[in-house]
């Protein structure tokens, strides 16, 4: 303990009326228990180094420098043994000054204080309430500061903290049960305690949250604000948990089912060798030693193979070691050293195949048959590192495929979700015990030829942990530069990865590690309209779940009314998986009646008979129906799913000015509606907005659906809107969306996502965007096929803004 000075020492005594000798703790909460706390002008200051106490705790603490002790040696004379501690907010080595310490802290009272061998006190003491500092009046011989109280805020009593309240309650008996460092006991504790700023306090005191954690929980004086808080502290730390179990038990088992195999293997072996069945190991050395030397190898391998196998034909048969040689020298024989298909170098063929397998992704399409033809010039040419980025069902490892198709060249893929470990792309050295090549040689071996097309799948699901960090390894394997000689820890010679045509694919470009994101030359596939959607469907999933379904007999077909409905009632997503799924499922249905009602061909299925086949609608056309009333805008959102239409509503109620924010909105969110309505009180009166209408009403602006968290800046145009038009009564024009940051001077500032955003609107059946002036650029990125049929507006101020997202007065 050489930094703390005053530390909490190790486990957490709660305060149970009578226990320990103590005066029974006056609250942390209602104003008339705080009238019981007689607090003298002014106190002294204790600085804590590396805790935050809370009012209504017991909290055992250790204090060893001077100054403090001096601090304690004096409240212990005084009648209420009273004092403030603050939390310093720095690291500092020397004794904390006034600018060093937080404003908020809490007053604790000295319970007991027992003097050690070694010169500390060990104390323990009692949060007595939450406090300020008004102003320092002393600094020697430590600091002493006037103090005043701080009240909790918020409805103690209201729905919303009581469901708060069980919340935490639920989500901390979990936590408590699951982890080892907190005592069962805490979960009566936690479930008897009805006063919910208590429960917070307790809750964060328990949770292993860093000082600034604890510290913005002290200063959180209203109550459903700090519950909330620290539900999310509690998710974060029940996630921590959840891995770091999971992380444990896989190596555990991993490890586990490595070594039982390979005892299982050995003992085969040996059952093999006594019925006479294994081959005798001359013979077997021989065998491995021709397929080595008609594996091509490369000088330096094929040096180390003959090396292993002459240790081998030393190797007694029946010991472990030579089994260990056996499975590495197979290794090396398989690996596809020299083995290589022929490409199929025509331009034109490549390109049907293409065309055959997807619908438009011209430029992932363009850019394959650009390649093959610039190989067809230059046999030697170096493959690009192709990355698709774009939402689920878009068709990125399809193309994958396809690709491999039009080359004329194997395909293999791997998925790299998951993978947080370097000896899963590297392989494990020999002297771990069922050691194997990484999944890169693994894929390779499959693949049987040393230039297959190679598929990284989802690269930006690579983890890391304490295992070593896998992108270092992908990156050496997607250098040009590196590759040729590319090491695995199993096989240690190196590999020539040259030839292989990797691609990888992404669903967010944004956690892939900038230096692998510089390597590969990314192409968006931003997901599909809603003609695109149909063509797609007529053209390859219906022929597809066609035949998968044995409909193809009775002439099985959807119409387009079907077809349109699939799309805008049954699935929402910016790719197609969901629509083939649901084709399939229609065309299931068909085929029992089919089987079951002998029914005769051709079947075509209408779009009044989708709930029929498919139960109810899923996804309302929510547009028509929502917007278009005074306070609802639609604003946009970006989701890695792809964008989608968000709708913020606002409502009015007799009040005193009161705003009121629903709909599980981060900070960020929250604030910018906070910013909407100061900007309209100050600039309402230019729109006809009576400045006394804010007096007189609380609003309630809510943003639904209210289970998904929502945050980020970019619906500040959106929430002004929605103020507006409610207190103007002007409607916002249901085809009109919009996204942008305000400020409160008024300006309209730039946002990401724009070409997701853009596109939601349009599968949305929006028919104009307003979008800040500063994002013209992002626009101009977006094929302009895309935008056909959107108007797109750019404001560079609230009040260009309104002029388009409120209809015309009255
Ligand atoms: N343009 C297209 N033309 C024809 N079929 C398509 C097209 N885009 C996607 N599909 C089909 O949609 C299905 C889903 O595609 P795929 O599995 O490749 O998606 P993905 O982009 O890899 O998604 P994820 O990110 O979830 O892995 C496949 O059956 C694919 O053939
Ligand atoms: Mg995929």
């Amino acid at each position: 303990m050489s930094q703390a000075e005053e530390a909490p020492e190790t486990g957490l005594r709660l305060e149970r009326p009578g226990e320990g000798g103590t005066p029974v703790a006056v609250g942390s909460g209602a104003p008339e228990e705080r009238r019981t706390v007689d607090l003298p002008e002014t106190l002294p200051v204790l600085p804590l180094k590396n805790t935050v106490l809370f009012p209504y705790l017991l909290s055992p603490l250790l204090v060893n420098s001077a100054r403090s002790k001096k601090v304690i040696e004096h409240v212990l004379v005084t009648p209420q043994r009273l004092m403030l501690a603050v939390a310093v907010n720095k690291e500092l080595e020397g004794s904390p000054g006034q600018g060093d310490v937080h404003r908020v802290g809490t007053v604790v009272r000295v319970a007991k204080m027992v003097k050690f061998p070694d010169d500390s006190y060990r104390l323990l003491v009692q949060g007595v309430s939450r406090a300020r500092i008004a102003e320092f009046v002393e600094d020697k011989p430590f600091l002493r500061a006037r103090v005043e109280l701080l009240r909790e805020r918020g409805d103690k009593g209201s729905v919303e903290t009581t469901a708060l309240s069980r919340n935490v309650q639920q989500q901390f008996a979990a936590l408590v049960a699951q982890s080892p460092k907190l005592s069962d006991e805490l979960q009566v504790v936690s479930a008897n305690l009805d006063d919910p700023g208590k429960l917070a306090d307790l809750v964060a005191w328990n949770l292993e949250l860093d000082v600034a954690g604890k510290q913005a929980v002290l200063e959180e004086l209203d109550v459903p604000a700090r519950l909330r808080r620290v539900l999310v502290d509690l998710a974060r730390q029940g996630e921590a948990l959840r891995i770091e179990t999971e992380i444990r038990e896989k190596v555990q088992s991993e490890m586990g089912k490595t070594q039982r195999d390979y005892m299982l293997r050995q003992q085969l072996e040996a059952i093999r060798r006594e019925l006479g069945e294994a081959e005798d190991s001359d013979a077997e050395v021989q065998r491995l030693r021709e397929r080595i030397e008609a594996a091509g190898m490369p000088e330096d391998a094929l040096k180390q193979a003959t090396r292993e196998l002459e240790r081998m034909a030393q190797t007694p048969a029946a010991s472990a070691e030579y089994g260990v040689i056996r499975t590495y020298l197979e290794w090396l024989a398989d690996l596809p050293w020299s083995k290589q298909s022929e490409d199929r170098l025509d331009a034109g063929e490549a390109r049907r195949i293409l065309d055959e397998d997807h619908y438009d992704l011209e430029k992932v399409k363009d850019r394959i048959v650009e390649y093959i033809a610039v190989l067809s010039l230059k046999r030697d040419l170096k493959g690009p590192i192709l990355c698709f980025a774009g939402p689920p069902g878009t068709g990125k490892t399809s193309l994958g495929r396809s690709i491999a198709k039009a080359l004329g060249r194997e395909f293999v893929r791997i998925s790299l979700g998951g993978v947080r470990d370097e000896a899963e792309i590297r392989g494990h050295r020999r002297t771990y015990v069922g050691a194997l090549p990484g999944r890169i040689l693994q894929a390779l071996r499959r693949a049987g030829t040393r230039n297959p097309v190679f598929l990284l799948d989802e690269i930006d699901k690579v983890g890391q942990d304490f295992r070593g960090d896998p992108s270092s390894a992908l990156l050496e394997v997607l250098d040009p530069e590196q590759n040729s000689s590319f090491s695995d820890h199993y096989v240690e010679v190196p590999f020539d990865l040259s030839q292989v045509l990797f691609i990888a694919t992404a669903n967010l470009m944004d956690p892939v590690p900038p230096a692998l994101r510089d390597r590969m030359e990314v192409i968006e596939l931003p997901g599909y309209t809603e003609e695109d959607k149909l063509e797609i469907a007529r053209r390859y999933l219906l022929p597809r779940q066609r035949a998968a379904n044995g409909v193809e007999g009775v002439g099985f077909d959807l119409d387009d009314d079907a077809l349109r409905g699939l799309v805008r009632s049954y699935t929402r997503e910016a790719g197609v998986r969901n629509l083939e799924r649901e084709i399939g499922r229609v065309a299931r249905k068909v085929a029992r009646r089919v089987a079951e009602e002998g029914l005769a061909g051709p079947v075509l299925v209408r779009g009044d008979q989708l709930p029929e086949l498919l139960g109810p609608v899923r996804f309302e056309p929510e547009l028509a129906e929502r917007a278009g009333r005074p306070g609802v805008a639609v604003g946009l959102a970006w989701t890695p799913a792809g964008g989608d239409i968000l709708f913020v509503e606002s409502t009015r109620m007799p009040g005193k000015g009161g705003l009121k924010l629903t709909g599980s909105l981060g900070d960020v969110m929250r604030e910018s509606a906070e910013a909407a309505r100061s900007w309209l009180r100050t600039h309402g009166a230019e729109l006809g907005i009576d400045p006394e209408a804010f007096g007189q009403a609380d609003v309630h602006v809510h943003v639904p659906a209210g289970a998904v968290p929502k945050d980020g800046p970019s619906a500040g145009v959106a929430m002004v809107t929605s103020l507006a038009s409610l207190l103007t009564g002007r409607p916002a024009p249901p085809d009109v969306a919009m996204t942008g940051e305000i400020t409160l001077r008024g300006k309209v500032l730039p946002v990401g996502g724009i070409k997701e955003k853009v596109l939601a609107a349009k599968r949305a059946g929006i028919r104009r965007v307003v979008l800040p002036e500063p994002n013209r650029k992002d626009v101009e990125e977006i094929p302009g096929a895309l935008l056909e049929g959107l108007a797109l507006e750019y404001v560079g101020t609230i009040d260009d803004a309104l002029a388009h997202t409120l209809a015309p007065r009255a």
